[in-house]
């Protein structure tokens, strides 16, 4: 299985770097495809070791003459954060759906019958209980939502209907080396920017809203797992699996970073869920997957990864 041919769109991207680092390790052979609007060179440590091929999911045709002779795809690029798609839907619509669908016409023509697609828990919306499983209701609220739940939607149905068998892997709060703190908007890069800056950290309304973060190597991980289990296919939702709230997440921070910095509480922002938490039996059962970094032990990751940037 290792000695597999794996391509990997948005490879030099946050998450996309971090599981190529895995595949490198376990002995993959390596191709990224990436057009490097939000991805760095600089996030790929053994750039020697994989192809890298400078290219935007949106030119079809060189997807297709690229991915010749591939027997996985690990589709990451896409136009990421809900901000940024509510003031232009349409790029959004147009790299995260038409971009899929072009990911997913290269698999078909060359013949490549595995997919993993990572997908979000943007896609739910309004969360309705905890934790979330794969049943939840499904009404995205933002542009994003909606064009990460379309994608997902065309990676399963091409799945039904040709030869691919299709993995959606939809993400929550995703946190680790290689996050700029600007790249999505969350909360750690965003923290973790003040902190080393001196400044006091903000927390919206009391702080003992919840959320579920996961360490980028255990989402890489799964993407591994998903990706080299010919049994697995269809949508699973992957977070840690447990929680915190923003007020532990803060005080955990400080700690980790050896900082007194401020924390300073400001109203409650419009339109924020009070809790969320994602619920990963199905993955655990039908690959196999576990949370393996606990929370501090990642942020110290981090931690030490920003101090030598
Ligand atoms: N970061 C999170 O917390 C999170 C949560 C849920 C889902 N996701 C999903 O995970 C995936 C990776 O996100 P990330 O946080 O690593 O973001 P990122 O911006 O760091 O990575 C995206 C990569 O895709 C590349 N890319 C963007 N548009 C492209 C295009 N048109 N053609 C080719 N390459 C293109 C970028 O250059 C970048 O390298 C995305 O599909 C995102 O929707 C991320």
């Amino acid at each position: 299985m290792n000695s597999k041919n794996f391509f990997v769109t948005g490879g030099a991207g946050f998450i996309g770097s971090n599981v190529v680092k895995l595949l490198l390790e376990k002995k993959c052979n390596v191709t990224i495809y990436d057009n490097l609007s939000t991805g760095y060179l600089e996030n790929i440590k053994d750039i020697s070791k994989v192809s890298f091929i400078e290219g935007d999911i949106l030119d079809k045709e060189k997807l297709i003459s690229t991915s010749k002779e591939q027997d996985v795809v690990l589709h990451l690029a896409a136009n990421i954060g809900n901000v940024k798609s509510l003031n232009d839907p349409w790029f959004d619509s147009s790299i995260n759906i038409i971009g899929t669908l072009n990911v997913l016409d290269a698999c078909k023509k060359n013949k490549i019958n595995k997919l993993v697609y990572s997908s979000s828990a943007a896609i739910f919306g309004e969360l309705m209980y905890q934790p979330i499983d794969e049943k939840h209701p499904i009404e995205p609220d933002s542009p994003y939502g909606v064009s990460k739940l379309a994608a997902e939607k065309h990676c399963l149905w091409f799945g039904r209907h040709f030869n691919i068998k299709t993995v959606a892997l939809r993400y929550f709060n995703v946190y680790g080396v290689n996050q700029r703190y600007d790249s999505y908007g969350n909360v750690i890069p965003i923290w973790a920017n003040l902190i080393l800056r001196g400044d006091p950290i903000i927390i919206y309304d009391d702080g003992e809203q919840t959320r579920d973060f996961i360490n980028v190597e255990d989402v890489a991980l799964a993407n591994y797992l998903a990706a080299t289990n010919e049994n697995v296919q269809g949508p699973y939702n992957l977070g840690s699996g447990s929680s915190v709230t923003i007020n532990q997440l803060a005080d955990m921070m400080i700690e980790v970073f050896n900082s007194n910095t401020q924390k300073i509480y400001t109203a409650k922002r419009l339109g924020e869920i009070r809790h969320c938490k994602a619920d990963v039996k199905k993955a655990s059962t039908d690959f196999g997957f576990r949370n393996t970094i606990g929370l501090k032990e990642g942020l110290y990751n981090y931690y030490k990864w920003l101090k030598r940037q």
